[in-house]
């Protein structure tokens, strides 16, 4: 690539310091502004990771001719707001996980994205990993044969503050919205591979949960998807409990383990690891997938290249529209099974 995406970062919290670190690795992109609702924070965050402009509002970032591609890292119901105006504003987009907080808001910015022009990616880091391409060859060869069973966990316990982002109701917390996405989106590609499709949307949506009895949003839960080809899954997220966070994949020759799915390590290089027991075989064979970059920097130049390509959307295994559309509606349908409405949602655009 002849130039480098110049890129602009809308707030500066806690994971925009993890993709201006991946920024830094990447190939094809370069930090040019940092946008932070006070000037001091702006300033703080540019001097520290190096970006040449600072803007103590998100207006005036995406006023910046210069900047190419945003990377909005808001809390969830900010995005569609942020999302829309900056593809108005002529923005690439890279939007964090989940990239709205129903299927609703995903569908208003992927309209935004297609009117304006501009390319649109919902956040899931992994998807762009060497780890989860190679999952995917593995499955499409049928390394464990036929796959039926589907185990993904993600989930963390985190202490309680009403007010915060994991916590507040008007914030869109709970386990579901966060981690809980990335266990959908694992399915959902598992189950697309497994048949030769780059996703799955299930049938049939089930589910449990613990809602908090201050703010209501979901502290820990649990899902079942059912999906046309018979493979079923089971989920299970929260904000208030840790948990093992792997995934195993359980087909008719063998099973795969995976031990870091989601490589959300934010520094360092994070290598992936693939473990594969077929039946009737004495030790398991586990593949390593080296990587001297952040899933971030993998990210960065997934996003690069498709704008270099003229792509509006990414390939798989990335997050392609359709996808984050159908990861979205599986996630209404299991916030619906266990009974958490937003409240900012019950005025419009109820889930399920
Ligand atoms: N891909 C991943 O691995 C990953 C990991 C964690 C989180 N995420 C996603 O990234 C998003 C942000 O998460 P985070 O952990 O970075 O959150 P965070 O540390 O709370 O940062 C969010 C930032 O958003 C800005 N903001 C704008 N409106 C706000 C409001 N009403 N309340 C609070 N902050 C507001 C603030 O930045 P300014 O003050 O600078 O404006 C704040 O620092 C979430 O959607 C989350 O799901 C992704």
């Amino acid at each position: 690539m002849s130039e480098k995406i110049r890129w602009g970062l809308l707030a500066a919290g806690t994971i925009a310091r993890a993709f201006a670190r991946g920024l830094a690795q990447s190939q094809t992109g370069t930090l040019l502004a940092i946008g932070s609702r006070t000037p001091e924070k702006a300033a703080a965050f540019a001097a520290e990771f190096g970006a040449p402009r600072a803007y103590g509002t998100y207006e005036e970032l995406l006023a910046d001719k210069d900047v190419q591609a945003v990377y909005i890292s808001t809390p969830h119901p900010q995005h569609v707001e942020w999302a829309i105006r900056a593809a108005r504003a002529g923005k690439h987009l890279l939007v964090e996980k989940p990239i709205g907080i129903n299927r609703h808001e995903a569908q208003a910015m992927i309209a935004a994205a297609a009117a304006n022009r501009v390319f649109l990616m919902e956040a899931y880091m992994y998807r762009c990993h060497p780890q989860t391409a190679r999952l995917v060859e593995l499955l499409r060869e049928k390394a464990i044969g036929e796959v039926r069973v589907i185990q993904a966990s993600f989930s963390f316990q985190a202490e309680f503050n009403p007010a915060g982002r994991l916590w507040s109701n008007a914030l869109a917390g709970g386990g579901i919205l966060d981690v809980g996405g990335y266990t959908t989106s694992i399915a959902r590609l598992i189950a697309g591979a497994a048949v030769g499709q780059p996703f799955a949307d299930p049938l049939a949506v089930n589910g449990a949960g613990r809602l908090q009895p201050l703010t209501g949003v979901d502290e820990w839960a649990v899902g079942t998807l059912q999906f046309a080809s018979g493979i079923v899954a089971q989920l299970a997220t929260g904000v208030s409990v840790n948990q093992e966070n792997v995934v195993r994949i359980f087909g008719s020759e063998g099973h795969i383990l995976l031990p870091t799915p989601y490589v959300s390590a934010r520094e360092g290089p994070v290598p992936g690891r693939i473990v594969v027991q077929r039946n009737g075989e004495q030790a398991p064979c586990a593949i390593e997938i080296p990587s001297v970059l952040t899933s971030f920097a993998h990210e960065a130049d997934a996003v690069g290249q498709a704008i270099a390509a003229g792509q509006r959307e990414a390939a798989a295994p990335a997050m392609s529209w359709a996808d984050t559309l159908g990861n979205l509606r599986t996630q209404d349908q299991w916030r619906a099974a266990i009974g958490l409405v937003y409240e900012a949602e019950q005025r419009k655009n109820p889930p399920g």
